[in-house]
Formats: C-alpha cells, structure tokens, sequence
C-alpha cells in the first residue's frame, strides 16, 4: 500500500480533457446498486458482510465525516468516490469511473469536488492510499498534483475478514 498526499497550496491545473455532460451529486441510499456495480467493474475491494452492507452505507451517509459523490450522464451513473476525513487530513477512497468514460477528466472532477468540500472545511491536506499493483492509478493521483510517499507502510487491525 502506497501513500498518496495533496497539500493543497498549489493552483489546480485545468483539465484538457473535453468531456461529456457530466453533473456531480452526494449519493443516495437508492444509489447503493449501481455504486457497488461501479466498485466491483473497477476491482475497488467490496465488502458486502462488512462496511459496504446496504445498512453500513445507509450509516456512513448519514455521517458528517463522509462525503459520497456520484457522477451521472442523462441520470446514470458513471463513477463515484469517497471522502472523508478525521477532522485534521482529509481522504479519497473508492474512486472508480466507468471504463467508457474514462480519461475524458471525470475522476479529476471528482477530486477537485471532494478537495474542495475539505477546503471548506479547513482542511487543507487530503491523502489517498493506493495497493502497490495499481500503477495507473498512482499515475492518476500524481497527474491531479498528489505526492507519492513511498516511506510508509500501512498498518490495520480488523475483527474479522468481512469488515
Ligand atoms: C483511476 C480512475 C478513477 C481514473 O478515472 P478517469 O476519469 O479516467 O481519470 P481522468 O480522466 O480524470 O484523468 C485524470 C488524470 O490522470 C491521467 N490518467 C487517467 N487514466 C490514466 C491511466 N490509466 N494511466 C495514466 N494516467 C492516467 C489523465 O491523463 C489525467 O491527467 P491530465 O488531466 O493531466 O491529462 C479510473 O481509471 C478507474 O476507475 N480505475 C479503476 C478503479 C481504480 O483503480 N480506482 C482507484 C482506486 S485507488
């Protein structure tokens, strides 16, 4: 596991990309099927027994700290992500656009909405962990101005496999 951060003191670079009519919006709980559907496409680890329930969802919807973003062409949806943060560092987790839109600048949208939503916030760094097999999407975060910190390793304690 790779850590990425942005601390965001840097002008954003605009995006080159022309792309489709895409509108943003906080995800809904009747949005549940067609996210995971996105996930499971874009090999993002679902946990249906654990965080990623339809109730687990419901819960973190609800949560002040977690901040669920789709991104929809003519009301169907072609990528999401997750922010959330713990009141100092902001993070992006399960950041996924459907294959046949990507590199048209949907996952950079995304980002910038989420920064932005920290920003607000006074959050002003938002850090992002990436498993050491996904080059391409170490190569996304550097594109949108993340820094590779390739000097920490991750550590986690769960009570089962399922969470
Ligand atoms: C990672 C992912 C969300 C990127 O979505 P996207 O909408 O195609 O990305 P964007 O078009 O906004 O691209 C953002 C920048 O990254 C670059 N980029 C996009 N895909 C890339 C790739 N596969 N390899 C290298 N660079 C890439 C773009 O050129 C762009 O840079 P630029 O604006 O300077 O030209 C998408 O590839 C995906 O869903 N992957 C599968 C799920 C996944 O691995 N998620 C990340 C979990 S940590």
């Amino acid at each position: 596991m790779i850590t990425f951060s942005r601390t965001m003191v840097t002008h954003r670079k605009p995006t080159n990309h022309p792309h489709p009519k895409v509108s943003l919006r906080r995800m809904t709980l009747q949005d549940y099927t067609p996210v995971i559907r996105l996930w499971s496409q874009g090999n993002i680890p679902y946990r249906p027994q654990g965080r990623d329930s339809k109730k687990n969802i419901e819960k973190q919807l609800r949560q002040p700290n977690c901040f669920f973003l789709i991104a929809e062409v003519d009301h169907k949806i072609i990528g999401a992500i997750v922010g959330t943060h713990d009141g100092r560092k902001g993070w992006i987790n399960r950041q996924v656009v459907s294959p046949s839109y990507q590199k048209k600048g949907i996952a950079r949208r995304l980002v910038t909405e989420v920064e932005r939503h920290f920003t607000s916030m006074g959050i002003d760094i938002v850090a992002c962990l990436i498993e050491e097999w996904n080059i391409s999407s170490m190569q996304v975060f550097e594109q949108l101005g993340y820094t590779k910190h390739t000097d920490i390793l991750y550590f986690s304690k769960r009570k089962s496999m399922k969470v």
